[in-house]
């Protein structure tokens, strides 16, 4: 197997968005609680927060956090998680059919996020709730003082305001398991007079509208178009979400799915820009793949839980190194449209579909998933502007869909005149791989490693998992030449100015 990739260091798709590489933090299984939350373990700081779960969440250098979901938002009313704790109500949650205790809320949340370094993008409930609450909560978290709202933020402990500026109207409102779907008539009517409020009590915010739950919903594409009709104008971004599983035991399938997501976000992008011609728009929409990530392993075992538990072990997949490679895939599909996708969220961060997973108690307290270090890598060097690359590979087809086996993406930082390459192997064979480097000069090598040489089902509970030097390559002036193990995941980094 071979691959020719050819990149011209001024061929740009478009800035890669910090808030590229964010996630999700919603109150569900134990996401929160015994995840990033558990006064009673021996690293808990003084908010109960898990500093050794802080420590690995830095790792991934994660600049945005969605929250409090995911499907939880949209049975949640805010104000119960909100003022002393103790006087706080325990509820029923409905997306997930566990219990609420309501000991982590909106202050917790922001003085953790404070912590990991990333702002929020503050998910409102448009299930069961509305335009009220939605103004509601931005008159308390952003509004200075003088009113119901901003004093009671005062009276219970931030004397300033959040000021939180990105906002989600509602979560995946497409889907009939959400708690309180609309159809999309309803959610876009409904969408649009809560944006208007919001944005009267602060004109500054921005606003994600919800899209569709994955590119199979059978409301795809008509609803990105009835929406957007009530929502152009108020809102920048539209949301997507894409999970991936392999029921079906077909690897190539599997590791092919990043096509479809290719494909996903092209269909949104004609979409939104078919109602901007149609429309007689300037402003472009941008895209918010605000939930992604492969998720199927736990589905069994969630389906027999108990119903109404505390902090439950749910949607807690162990994942295998196949999985990494979807993810690091995927990854590159939203480096390649980082001209359009300015936000990401990858769902979710901790014990819940997540790269780090915690005990409750004992060693280790932490560990790290197969799919952490593909993530952790883009999230730290896919940082600048994503560049063109021309690639020359032999491809295989899976129902319809070809699959390139050897496929990258490219990234400039100019701040660091770094070059970042990133390659995916997805055949089980040692391939070569030959890249043309244009208009740069001063070309060396920086580091190269790879993620590679283990069992695709292999998962890292024993932490045995790690990303190794890469070592065939060869730098030249223009070019770099080398050898990609099977099934592997490669980042080399060229120091390059250019020219
Ligand atoms: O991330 C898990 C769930 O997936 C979220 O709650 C929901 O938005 C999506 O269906």
């Amino acid at each position: 197997m071979k691959a020719d990739f050819k990149v011209n260091i001024n061929d740009v798709i478009g800035k890669i968005d910090p808030r590229m590489w964010g996630s999700l933090v919603e109150q569900l299984g134990r996401g929160v609680y015994t995840g990033i939350y558990q006064p009673n373990h021996p690293t808990a700081d003084e908010n109960g927060c898990r500093q050794d779960v802080i420590a690995a969440i830095k790792e991934l250098n994660v600049p945005v956090i969605r929250y409090p979901g995911g499907n939880f938002v949209s049975g949640y009313n805010w104000e119960d998680g909100v003022g002393p704790q103790d006087k706080r109500p325990v509820r029923l949650d409905l997306a997930w059919k566990t219990i609420e205790n309501n000991q982590f809320g909106l202050h917790e949340f922001m003085n953790w996020a404070q912590k990991i370094n990333a702002n929020a993008d503050m998910a409102i409930n448009l299930g069961t709730r509305g335009i009220d609450a939605a103004r509601n909560l931005v008159e308390y978290c952003n509004f200075p003082k003088g009113t119901y709202w901003s004093d009671l933020r005062i009276k219970n402990g931030q004397t300033e305001p959040f000021n939180i500026k990105l906002w989600s109207l509602g979560n995946e409102m497409d889907g009939d398991w959400q708690i309180g779907h609309k159809t999309a008539e309803e959610y876009g009517r409904l969408a649009h007079e809560t944006a208007k409020a919001m944005k009267i009590v602060d004109p500054s915010i921005e606003l994600i509208a919800c899209g569709s739950s994955s590119h199979t919903m059978a409301t795809f594409g008509k609803w990105e178009e009835t929406v957007l009709d009530h929502v152009y104008d108020d809102v920048n971004y539209l949301s997507l979400h894409q999970y991936y599983d392999n029921n079906e035991h077909n690897i190539k399938k599997f590791l092919g799915f990043s096509v479809d997501l290719d494909n996903f976000i092209n269909d949104v992008v004609a979409i939104c820009d078919a109602v901007k011609a149609r429309k007689h728009k300037n402003k472009t929409m941008y895209l918010a793949m605000d939930e992604w990530n492969v998720w199927y392993h736990s589905k069994d075992a969630d389906a027999k839980a108990d119903p109404w538990q505390i902090a439950p072990h749910l949607l807690e997949d162990h994942y295998n190194f196949a999985d990494a490679l979807v993810v690091g895939a995927m990854a590159m599909v939203l480096i390649n449209h980082a001209d359009r996708v300015k936000i990401g969220c990858l769902a979710q961060l901790v014990n819940v579909i997540a790269p780090i997973m915690t005990n409750t108690e004992g060693e280790p307290s932490v560990w790290l998933q197969s799919i952490f270090y593909p993530f952790m890598q883009v999230s730290n060097y896919a940082q600048g502007e994503a560049l063109k690359v021309e690639a020359n590979c032999k491809s295989y087809t899976v129902e319809n869909i070809t699959v390139p086996y050897i496929s990258s993406s490219a990234v400039y930082n100019s701040d660091k005149n770094e070059l970042v390459l990133f390659i995916e192997n997805k055949s089980d064979q040692e391939s070569q791989f030959n890249y043309e480097l244009t208009s740069c000069t001063d070309v060396s090598l920086v580091d190269a490693t790879q993620f590679c040489g283990y069992d695709l089902k292999q998962t890292n509970e024993d932490q045995t998992m790690q990303l190794e030097r890469l070592s065939k390559i060869n730098v030249a002036a223009n070019s770099i030449a080398g050898k990609l193990g099977p099934y592997s995941w490669n980042m080399i980094r060229l120091s390059a100015n250019v020219k």
